[in-house]
C-alpha cells in the first residue's frame, strides 16, 4: 500500500505533495510531514502549520495517532495493519509487477568494464565490472531493457607494436598468453628506444593491420581472442555478463560520417594540422577528432559508438561506467553530441566512481603496481576456504561455498560502497564476518535459512504478534524495498541496495536475539518464521542484485 500518497490525499491540502511526505527518522513514528517549507507561503511557523494539518486530518483506519514534534507532523501507523501490508506485498510484489509495467520498452545501454586488449585485467577494472554488472541487473528487476556493453580498447598503435613484438620474439610453439604480451609490449617499448628501426616496424605493422594484411589481421585477433579468453574466466567467475563486445575497432568505419556531419556544421576547425571542436564556450579544452597524421582519437570513436548505440538500441538512457579520471572526456563528448543537435545527448550519463588502492598501496599500471584481478579473487577464494575450514568443516559444499564467500567479499567491496568514494581493498575487512561485508549477509541469510529448516512453513500468521519494536524495525525497513531498489537505479548507485541489506540484516539479528523463533507458541512461532522467510528471500534477492550469491548454509 502507498502510504505516502494516502497520507497525503487526508491532509489534502494543494501545497502538499506526496514526495513531502517522508520515512520518519528513528523513535518518531512511521511517516513525517516536514512543514518547514509551507511556512512562508502560510505566514505561520511550522509547528503551527503541522498542529493545523493534525487537527484537520479525518479518522482513518491506518493511521493509529499523529505527533507534532518541532516542525514536523509525525504518523503512527496501526503497525499489525503496515505488517500485513508489507509482508504481503513482498510476498506476492504486486507494487514491483506495476514497476515493472512502467518500465516495459525502455532500453539502458550500460557501457561497463571496457577492457583494453592485451592489457592486464587489474583491480583497478573491478568497480566498473562491478558497477556495470550490478546496473545491469537492478534495472533488469525494474522491467528495463537492459544492453551490456564491453567497449574493448582493441585498436591503437600499441597494436603495431605488439605484433612487431611478437614477430620478433614470440614464442609461436605454444599458445600465446596475456602475460606473454605484457612482456612482449614491454620489451618493445624498452628496445625501440634504443632501437629506431624497431620503433619504425612498430608503426609499418600497425599500417598493416590498419589495411587489413591477412596475417597482421591474424595475429591482432589472436591477441584479442587471447585477452578476452583469460578476461571471460572472470566474467564467469563474477556472472558478469555483456550483450555486445563492440570495441573501438568496431567503429573504424563508422567515424567519417560523423567528421564530415562535424565538419558541415562548422563546428570543427584546424589546429596545428589536428581537427578540433572548439568548447572554450563551455569551458573546456577543445575535444580532439582526427590528429595532424589523420588519425582518430579515442573521442572520435565514443562520438560514433554513441552514435551506433542511439539508431541501433534506441535508449532511454546511455551510461559509461568510468572512472572519474575521464570526466572531462565524456563532458566533452556529450556537448560535442549535443551541439550536432543530438536531441538524445542529454540521456547519456557518465556514471563515475573514485580511485581502488590496494592493502594501503595505489595502484598504478605505468609504474608497475598490478594487481590483477583474477589473483585478487583467487586469494580471497582461498581465505574464505581457510575461515570455513576453521568455522564449520563439517560444512558440505565447501568449495562451492567458498567460491561464493570469496567472490562475493570482493564484489562487496566493490559496490557497498558510495561509488565517487576511494576505496582501499584488504583482504581483513572485506572478508569480515562482523562488518559491513558480504559474508557478514550471507551468514545472516544462512542464519535465516537455518532456522526455516527446522520447522514446517506455517499456513499463516497473525500480523499483531510482529508489532514489537524489534520486530516492527524489521518491517519498516522491508516496507520501501521496492522504491530502495528504484532509486539505486535512478541513482546509478547499487550502494543504496547494499547499504539496506545491511540496516535489514543488522535489524533481523536484532530481533533474532532479542527472543527465541521457534518458540512452544505456535502462533508466536509462525509469525516469526514468516519474518524469517521474507528476510531471507529479500537479502537473496538483493544480494543477487549485487552479483552476490547466497548459499543456504555456512
Ligand atoms: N578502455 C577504456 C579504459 O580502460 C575505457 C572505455 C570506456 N568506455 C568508453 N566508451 N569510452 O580507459
Amino acid at each position: 500500500m502507498d502510504y505516502r500518497k494516502r497520507i497525503c490525499e487526508l491532509i489534502n491540502d494543494p501545497l502538499v505533495t506526496e514526495t513531502d511526505v517522508v520515512t520518519a527518522a528513528e523513535g518518531h513514528g512511521d511517516f513525517a510531514l516536514p512543514c518547514f517549507k509551507y511556512a512562508r507561503e502560510l505566514r505561520k511557523s511550522p509547528q503551527a502549520i503541522a498542529q493545523d494539518f493534525a487537527a484537520r486530518l479525518p479518522e482513518c483506519g491506518f493511521i493509529e495517532r499523529t505527533e507534532v514534534a518541532g516542525g514536523y507532523l509525525n504518523f503512527y501507523l496501526d503497525r499489525a495493519g503496515r505488517v500485513r501490508d508489507v509482508l504481503t506485498e513482498r510476498e506476492g510484489k504486486a507494487e514491483l509487477a506495476a514497476l515493472r509495467e512502467s518500465n516495459a520498452g525502455k532500453t539502458v545501454c550500460i557501457d561497463y568494464s571496457s577492457i583494453n586488449i592485451a592489457k592486464p585485467f587489474h583491480i583497478g577494472h573491478l568497480m566498473s565490472t562491478a558497477i556495470g554488472g550490478s546496473l545491469y541487473r537492478i534495472y533488469k528487476y525494474l522491467g528495463w531493457k537492459p544492453v551490456g556493453i564491453n567497449h574493448l580498447g582493441d585498436w591503437g598503435t600499441q597494436f603495431g607494436k605488439l605484433l612487431a613484438a611478437y614477430e620478433k620474439w614470440g614464442d609461436k610453439s605454444r599458445p600465446l598468453t596475456l602475460n606473454d604480451m605484457l612482456s612482449l609490449y614491454v620489451r618493445f617499448t624498452e628496445e625501440s628506444e634504443k632501437d629506431p628501426e624497431l620503433a619504425e616496424r612498430g608503426r609499418t605493422e600497425f599500417l598493416r593491420i590498419e589495411r587489413g594484411e591477412p596475417d597482421a589481421v591474424g595475429t591482432y585477433e589472436l591477441f584479442k581472442s587471447t585477452t578476452l579468453a583469460e578476461v571471460n574466466k572472470v566474467y564467469d567467475r563474477l556472472g558478469i555478463v555483456f550483450d555486445s563486445y563492440n570495441g573501438e575497432a568496431f567503429y573504424n568505419d563508422k567515424m567519417q560520417l560523423i567528421i564530415d556531419e562535424l565538419d558541415a556544421k562548422g563546428l570543427t576547425e584546424i589546429s596545428d594540422g589536428a581537427k578540433i571542436v572548439r568548447l572554450d564556450d563551455y569551458g573546456m579544452p577543445p575535444c580532439l577528432i582526427t590528429r595532424s597524421d589523420g588519425a582518430t582519437l579515442y573521442a572520435t570513436r565514443d562520438l560514433a559508438a554513441a552514435e551506433y548505440r542511439a539508431k541501433t538500441y534506441r535508449f532511454a538512457k546511455s551510461l559509461y561506467v568510468v572512472a572519474t579520471q575521464q570526466n572531462l572526456h565524456f563532458r566533452q563528448l556529450f556537448k560535442v553530441l549535443e551541439l550536432m543537435g543530438r536531441e538524445w545527448a542529454k540521456d547519456l550519463v557518465h556514471v563515475q566512481f573514485g580511485m581502488v588502492s590496494y592493502e594501503g598501496q595505489p595502484l598504478s599500471t605505468r609504474h608497475g603496481h598490478v594487481v590483477f584481478l583474477a589473483d585478487v579473487i583467487e586469494n580471497t577464494v582461498s581465505a574464505a576456504r581457510r575461515i570455513i575450514e576453521e568455522k564449520n568443516p563439517a560444512l558440505e559444499n565447501k568449495e562451492e561455498t567458498a567460491e561464493s564467500v570469496g567472490v562475493g567479499a570482493v564484489m562487496f567491496f566493490a559496490l557497498g560502497t558510495q561509488r565517487i568514494k576511494d576505496v582501499d581493498f584488504n583482504y581483513d575487512k572485506v572478508l569480515s564476518f562482523e562488518g559491513e561485508t558480504a559474508p557478514y549477509l550471507q551468514y545472516t541469510h544462512a542464519r535465516c535459512r537455518s532456522v526455516l529448516a527446522k520447522a514446517d512453513k506455517p499456513a499463516d500468521y497473525d500480523p499483531a504478534l510482529l508489532t514489537d519494536d524489534d520486530s516492527y524495525a524489521v518491517i519498516k525497513l522491508l516496507a520501501d524495498w521496492n522504491d530502495t531498489v528504484r532509486e539505486a537505479a535512478e541513482k546509478y548507485e547499487p550502494s543504496i541496495v547494499a547499504r539496506r541489506l545491511i540496516d535489514i540484516a543488522q535489524a533481523y539479528n536484532r530481533f533474532y536475539i532479542s527472543g527465541r523463533i521457534i518458540t512452544d507458541d505456535a502462533p508466536l512461532t509462525a509469525a516469526r518464521l514468516k519474518l524469517t522467510e521474507t528476510v531471507a528471500d529479500t537479502l537473496r534477492e538483493g544480494l543477487d542484485l549485487l552479483l552476490i550469491k547466497a548459499p543456504d548454509r555456512m
